[in-house]
């Protein structure tokens, strides 16, 4: 036993292969439950696809780059919760495509940010956050009433995201169209806002279905 132990401190190039193999199963241990769990994330109750307005707001937030300077991921930090609420957990985002957790908080972090304000205090916002909030350095977005949304490429959208599993009825994507008829990016980017965190759970309830969601 001394003999090989001797071996093994002379030979820097055998303990360095033995460290690495020492150090992979602390790794595999974290990492392999973990690909089993991917199966069973589902989403929190209530957790839906976006409704139309809603996803054609999340395509605006995507293409104007708002998580450049905001998250939505609230961490399980004290500091966090009590600002924001409840931390993020992974079922309340099995609908997002792409996710929008992050670390930059440039602005607030934005995942419970629905019913915080009111329409029309976040469209004045949008147009020119310097109206509502004389610090700000938030860019101007004062474009967003003038666009019209486009249903077609909304219907399109829905139809991709039910191919990839998100449950939307024929009848939700028939009624798109008609749902977004007239409507500017601004008015949805103003639903998508207040629909986040809106099925968020609160704190101190963690829903039962969060701790095989990935919960810590
Ligand atoms: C350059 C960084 C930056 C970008 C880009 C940006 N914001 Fe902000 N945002 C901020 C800052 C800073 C604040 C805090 C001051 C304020 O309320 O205006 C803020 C605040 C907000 C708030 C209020 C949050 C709260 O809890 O008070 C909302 C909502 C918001 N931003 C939405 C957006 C949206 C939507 C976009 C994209 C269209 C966007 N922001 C792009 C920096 C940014």
């Amino acid at each position: 036993m001394t003999m090989n132990h001797e071996k093994i401190e002379k030979n820097i190039g055998l303990m360095g292969i033995l460290i690495a193999v020492a150090i992979s199963f602390g790794g595999l241990s974290q990492i392999v439950p973990l690909m089993f769990q991917a199966e069973a994330i589902e989403p929190l109750p209530g957790i839906k696809p976006y409704p139309p307005l809603e996803l054609a707001g999340r395509d605006v937030y995507i293409r104007e780059g708002c998580y450049n300077c905001h998250s939505q991921m609230v961490r399980t930090l004290r500091f966090e919760t009590e600002r924001y609420g409840h931390y993020s957990l992974a079922g309340e985002s099995v609908y997002d495509r792409p996710f929008q957790w992050g670390s930059k908080r440039t602005g607030p972090d934005l995942a419970r940010v629905g019913g915080r304000y009111s329409d029309d205090w976040h469209r004045v916002h949008l147009l020119n956050p310097r109206d509502v909030v004389p610090e700000s350095n938030m860019p101007a977005y004062s474009w967003l009433a003038d666009n019209q949304i486009n249903p077609d490429s909304i219907v399109s959208h829905m139809r991709a995201l039910r191919t990839i599993g998100d449950p939307y009825t024929e009848e939700e994507i028939e009624g798109a169209a008609a749902v977004l008829a007239g409507k500017t990016e601004l008015d949805a980017l103003v639903a998508y806002l207040q629909g986040l965190g809106k099925h968020a759970p609160r704190p101190g309830v963690t829903p039962a279905v969060a701790e095989q969601a990935g919960a810590p």
